[in-house]
């Protein structure tokens, strides 16, 4: 059966001029979102877990503990729904040893800055401030305690956009190191039209980096069916930011013509990831920032980013989003020791991530958009994701 066929242009049109977003109309039929008790946390807290669905038979279930996509179902070529996501199915499993000490943030909110930051520590107004280093030399994903292991307050709603869950948290002025309270609210919109809406939003009573994103890990075969090389990936990008041998941006923006992170034609993930290349080297493989090709003018609105084809299950997630970039991740590192959902390991490039979000160490690096939100403004992005299988 063949549920649905691609249409990026339609994905563009709709995401822009759509309805209301969620957040501006707020509940009408919760029943629509179950709710269960998803674990307690080790200080007592409960973590919850909502699950819903669309008309087509996608079903997603997030958890307020870290803003967590625990799954999400959706229908191959032949109608048969599998869980495309990477994670596990107890709050247990995000809470073990095993995943906080090689942290792979499967399914996670990511802030206050996603990605890394150089040595820990940037200057803002004359002041530098020291973030935890938790990667290596430099400062990662938001630190020792980001906000993919923070409890949100969670309110399910559903009305005519779709179904979803609308999360916040407050950042207390100093946590990780960061300046200024800061409120954040994320808001996940499952609609009728097979798009998981991700929109991000946030003010600051002091100037603060700001760069969240969602860290799901895909595959789109299934979580725990193995490699991801065989998926085709195209990345609407001209341009990249190579990184140093820690993962840092040298500040160049390099053509991706003849390179192998040219994915303006879909390729094979794993069709040149072993090629003799310094930058897949320092990957090792793919774990960088694609530049984004956005008409002029069209800053703050949704452009395709990203398309993923597998050609087994038929599926395809398309990615749209108001970011100027995109960190393509291959899953370098996972190494088999953490079991999944399935009861499978999850061995090297078993999923893929693909990170909308502002450049990585953009609060040192002078020549990249800004990711500094002022007092009085609001932080605003959005990303969709589109599902669908031919
Ligand atoms: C991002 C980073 C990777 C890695 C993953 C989590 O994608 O760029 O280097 O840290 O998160 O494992």
């Amino acid at each position: 059966m063949k549920w649905m066929i691609a249409s990026a242009p339609w994905v563009l049109a709709a995401a822009i001029s759509g309805p209301a977003l969620a957040a501006d109309n707020p509940a009408s039929m919760t029943d629509a979102v179950k709710t269960s008790v998803f674990g307690t946390l080790p200080d007592g807290r409960e973590a919850r877990l909502y699950r819903f669905s669309n008309a087509h038979g996608v079903e997603m279930a997030v958890t307020n503990y870290g803003g967590i996509i625990v799954s999400l179902r959706t229908p191959d070529s032949d109608g048969d729904v599998d869980d495309i996501v990477l994670g596990f199915d107890s709050l247990d499993g995000y809470l073990s040893r095993a995943y906080q000490t090689s942290n792979p943030y499967f399914g996670a909110l990511i802030g206050r800055y996603g990605n890394r930051i150089a040595g820990g520590e940037f200057t803002l107004d004359g002041k530098t401030y020291t973030l935890a280093k938790n990667n290596g030399p430099n400062h990662l994903h938001g630190g020792n305690k980001g906000f993919n292991q923070v409890l949100w307050d969670a309110k399910p709603f559903s009305n005519d956009t779709g179904t979803g869950v609308i999360l916040s948290y407050t950042s207390a002025d100093g946590e990780e190191g960061y300046p200024g309270k800061m409120d954040v609210t994320v808001t996940y919109t499952l609609s009728d039209q097979d798009t998981l809406s991700v929109e991000y939003n946030a003010t600051t009573t002091k100037a603060t980096p700001v760069n969240l994103t969602q860290h799901s890990y895909f595959n789109l075969e299934g979580e725990g069916s193995g490699s991801i090389l065989d998926h085709r990936l195209m990345i609407n990008a001209d341009a990249f930011t190579p990184v140093d041998k820690t993962l840092i941006p040298t500040g160049e923006i390099r053509p991706v013509k003849g390179t192998p992170f040219d994915f303006r034609e879909a390729t094979a993930i794993g069709k040149r990831i072993n090629d003799d290349n310094t930058q897949l080297e320092y990957g090792p493989g793919y774990d960088h920032n694609f530049v984004l090709n956005r008409p002029d003018g069209s800053d703050g609105e949704l452009v395709l980013a990203a398309r993923v084809t597998e050609p087994d299950s038929g599926r395809i997630l398309e990615i749209a989003t108001t970011e100027p970039g995109i960190q393509f991740y291959s899953g370098n590192f996972l190494d088999g020791t953490l079991t999944g959902k399935s009861g499978r390991a999850y061995g090297r490039r078993n999923g893929f991530a693909l990170e909308s979000q502002h450049f990585p160490d953009s609060p040192n690096q002078k020549d990249f958009p800004s990711t500094i939100l002022e007092p009085g403004d609001t932080y605003h992005t959005r990303t969709v994701y589109t599902f669908s299988a031919r």
